[in-house]
């Protein structure tokens, strides 16, 4: 039986993982510190967590505490992350230090236990793009930068060629596209990739780093205002307030659900390669922030019509979805759960979820104060 750690593993994605791998018959170790903007507090594993896995309440970058359990563990799969983008902006150490700190006390315990150890995986981003790939109808194919501060002023949303001026038609990004990290926890995600394929290339430990799209699914943290879209929707309607919206609503994103994250890191540990990859995870499908905000507000009730507020965040890209041909190729994953279809145990589990906080404004006058939202 395959022994895995699972750092992170009380979190959204995370606990996930280790549900499929103690379904599949691994055992499971998870370290996690349960983070209070996460956890709300407290020392012991959250209700949902797997109690077939063994969980030890601590930090990713004790390097005691996690030498003694890569002793006794044959993979280790890296989830273990602060992952608020925008926060990140104006907690640089916060999320320095404990990002890719973790990711190097982590790799560092690895390297001194390399003879177990037969995979790495960890979790990476879609943030560290930016701007998705697109096409120009004059030029062909293009990978542009995030747009100027003056285009966003003047609420022209939509991307423009750099040599023709056009507005181009987003196309699928695929893992070769440069990436633009627009963001402290990007540059992060970035790090942690690049630590581990060095690390498994330099003692070849066969390695797989994953960049997930915009994950939803149960357990997201709702009260946590830095969190992904649907968190933050179900947050606000179940509080009666209007969705907030930024732009207009048209910029899309490639929503893929967290039991195919899950599979996909199944998929990871079972994969009998050799080499280091980087894999995107992602439906493969845009959808627009609108109809996104618009199914999980009908979903759940929600009388107040979005707030499309024209505001725009600092950095923040118009479109990006997966093409997720590689990792379908390389190690048999593909996602599978098609967002109508995934959408309903989201809502049913939001709407039982108690004392869910509308922290949104809070978030919203922190970001603005500091320009990070105009
Ligand atoms: N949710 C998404 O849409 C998404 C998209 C792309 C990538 N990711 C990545 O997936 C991973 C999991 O994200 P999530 O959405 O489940 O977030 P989450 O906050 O629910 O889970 C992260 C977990 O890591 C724990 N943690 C953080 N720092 C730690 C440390 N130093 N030591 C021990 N535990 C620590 C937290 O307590 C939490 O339980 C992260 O690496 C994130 O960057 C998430
Ligand atoms: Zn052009």
């Amino acid at each position: 039986m395959e022994k895995v750690l699972v750092t992170g593993g009380a979190g959204f994605i995370g606990s996930h993982i280790v549900d499929l791998l103690v379904e599949s018959g691994c055992q499971v170790v998870v370290i996690d510190n349960l983070d209070p903007q996460v956890h709300g507090g407290g020392k012991t594993a959250p209700e949902y967590f797997n109690r077939k896995a063994e969980f030890i309440y601590g930090d990713v970058r004790d390097k005691k505490l996690v030498d003694s359990v890569m002793s006794r563990v044959d993979a280790v799969v890296h989830e273990a992350a602060l992952v608020g983008v925008g926060q990140s902006m104006y907690q640089v150490d916060r999320y320095v230090l404990n990002n890719d700190g973790a990711s190097a006390v982590l790799l560092q315990s690895v390297v001194e236990h390399r003879d177990r150890i037969r995979k790495l995986v960890t979790a990476s981003s879609m943030s560290i793009y930016g701007e998705g790939r697109y096409l120009c109808p004059k030029c062909g194919p293009v990978a542009p930068k995030t747009r100027s501060e003056a285009q966003l002023n003047a609420r022209r949303w939509e991307m423009e060629c750099g040599n023709c001026g056009s507005v181009l038609n987003p196309a699928p990004t695929d893992e070769d596209k440069r990436t633009i990290c627009e963001s402290i926890y990007a540059i992060t995600k970035k790090t942690t990739e690049e630590l581990f394929l060095v690390v498994g290339a330099a003692y070849k430990i066969p390695t797989v780093a994953f960049r997930y799209f915009n994950v939803y699914g149960p357990r997201q943290a709702l009260s946590n205002p830095y969190t992904g879209l649907l968190a933050i929707t179900a947050s606000r309607v179940l509080n009666q307030k209007p969705p907030i919206i930024f732009e207009d609503g048209k910029q899309t994103r490639d929503f893929v659900n967290v039991k195919d994250i899950a599979r996909a890191n199944l998929a990871a540990l079972k994969w009998q390669g050799k080499d280091q990859l980087v894999l995107n995870v992602g439906s493969g499908r845009a959808l627009s922030v609108l109809e996104v905000v618009n199914a999980v507000s009908r979903g759940l009730g929600g009388k107040e019509a979005p707030m499309i507020t024209g505001n725009f965040r600092v950095g923040d890209i118009r479109h990006c979805y997966s093409d997720p041909r590689r990792a379908k190729e390389i190690i048999g994953f593909e996602a599978k759960i098609k967002f109508e279809e995934g959408l309903p145990e989201f809502l049913d589990w939001a709407k039982e979820e108690e004392g869910v906080l509308d922290l949104a404004d809070k978030c919203l006058g922190e970001l603005k104060s500091k320009g990070l939202v105009k």
